[in-house]
Order: structure tokens, then sequence, then C-alpha cells
């Protein structure tokens, strides 16, 4: 299983991908605009930031609604570097610009996937990556992790090369699910890769040990 960041702060990038076991890091306009106010960059700079920073696919989204505006931006951003994924909004434009963005043999993250359907057309259309939003789901009450097995099951049935990205991860339980469908990647907010470590128990454990080991250092 793989593990993306989903951020663009640079400190967070930092701080995890020293950790290493970072494969990607995937932003979208709300994650990256957060990081321009925070830093007072260029956008581009903080993708090419982060591109130096990680060496899998970070993922750097379109805003465009039309075909050609959503091909000429990845045009632009695939040459901030060689590891930039285009991520591309589910739409029927998106579809189209996805399958000319592939074969410019440029990797697409297909964002925004609701549906079995919606994953389905993006597979079709090439995209490398599909991301689910299983968060925004839960939020009115379906089960996200549900879509995202479905996902997994037809892309199996047909063989499909497209990975599945589980995105909008909120809290560790949605790792510890995605990770038990077999989903080839999560992608994960800074603050839950920090409470994947905790565990109360690993606390007291650390406590005691220490406490016992103290009683006998001064003899
Ligand atoms: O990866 C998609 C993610 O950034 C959206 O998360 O929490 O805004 O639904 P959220």
């Amino acid at each position: 299983m793989k593990f993306f960041i989903d951020t663009a702060n640079l400190d967070e990038i930092k701080e995890a991908s020293e950790l290493g076991f970072l494969d990607g890091v995937t932003t979208n306009p709300t994650l990256l605009s957060r990081e321009v106010e925070r830093t007072g960059m260029d956008p581009n700079d903080v993708l090419k930031k982060i591109c130096e920073m990680v060496e899998g696919p970070i993922s750097a989204e379109v805003v465009s609604l039309e075909v050609d505006g959503m091909v000429k931006e990845a045009e632009k951003l695939s040459t901030i570097a060689k590891n930039i994924c285009i991520k591309v909004p589910m739409t029927k434009n998106g579809v189209k610009a996805t399958r000319t963005i592939t074969e410019k043999e440029t990797m697409v993250n297909m964002t925004l996937i609701f549906s079995v359907n919606q994953a389905l057309l993006a597979a079709k259309a090439g995209a490398t990556f599909v991301s689910p939003f299983i968060g925004r789901l839960d939020d009115i009450a379906h089960i996200g992790i549900d879509l995202v097995s479905d996902i997994m099951d037809v892309f199996e049935n047909y063989a499909f090369p497209t990975e599945v990205i589980v995105a909008s991860i909120r809290h560790p339980l949605h790792v510890v699910e995605a990770a038990l469908i077999g989903a080839h990647i999560a992608t994960i907010p800074f603050k839950v890769i920090e409470k994947m470590f905790k565990h109360p128990l690993t606390d007291i454990g650390i406590e005691r040990f220490l406490a016992d080991w103290k009683k006998i250092a001064n003899k």
C-alpha cells in the first residue's frame, strides 16, 4: 500500500518525508491556496518545491472547466517537474482532457469521484489514478469505503491499470478500512498521519519501562 500526503504545506511535507514512507503528494486548489496565503510564495514555486522534496507523483489540479483550458494548464504544470501528475475533475470535459493529457505520457489523477460509473469512465479514459472521496460520502450518510471496495472489484474484473487513491480521509479508521480492502493508495492529511502513531498503551508501556529502569539506574 502506498502512502501519499494530502497537503501543500511544505513544513508538513518535509516532516512526513523524513519518516521515510512517503510515496507521493496530493494537492487541490484549496490546499494550494492555503499554502500560498501562509508563505506568500507563487503557487508554481510551491509545487516545484514539493516535487524536489518527494520523488513520487505530485498531484496538481487544473482549474479550467473547458477541455482546451485543462490541456493547456496541464502542459504548463507538467513543465514544473517530471513527477507532476495532473489532477482533473470528473466531468465530460475532464474525461476528454484526460485522454489527451495521458497520450502525452503525463500522469492524470481523476478527482471528485463519487460513483463506480465515474471511476469506470476515468479508467476507460486512461487515467493513471482515480480519487474517490470517502469522507465527503460519509458526510452525507453514504459509506465511503464501500465505494472504494466496489471500484477495486470492477478494476480487478477488467485488469484496469488505473490505481485507486482513497481520498478525503478524515481519521485513522479510514486508513485501516482502505488497507483492509487492499486499496492501492491512501492520501492522508498530516494530522491523521500523526494520529496513526498513537496508542495510549504504547505511551503507558514506555513510561513504565523507563520508571523501572530508573530504579536500578543509580545503583
Ligand atoms: O484528497 C481530497 C481531499 O483534499 C478532500 O478532503 O476533507 O476536504 O473532503 P476533504
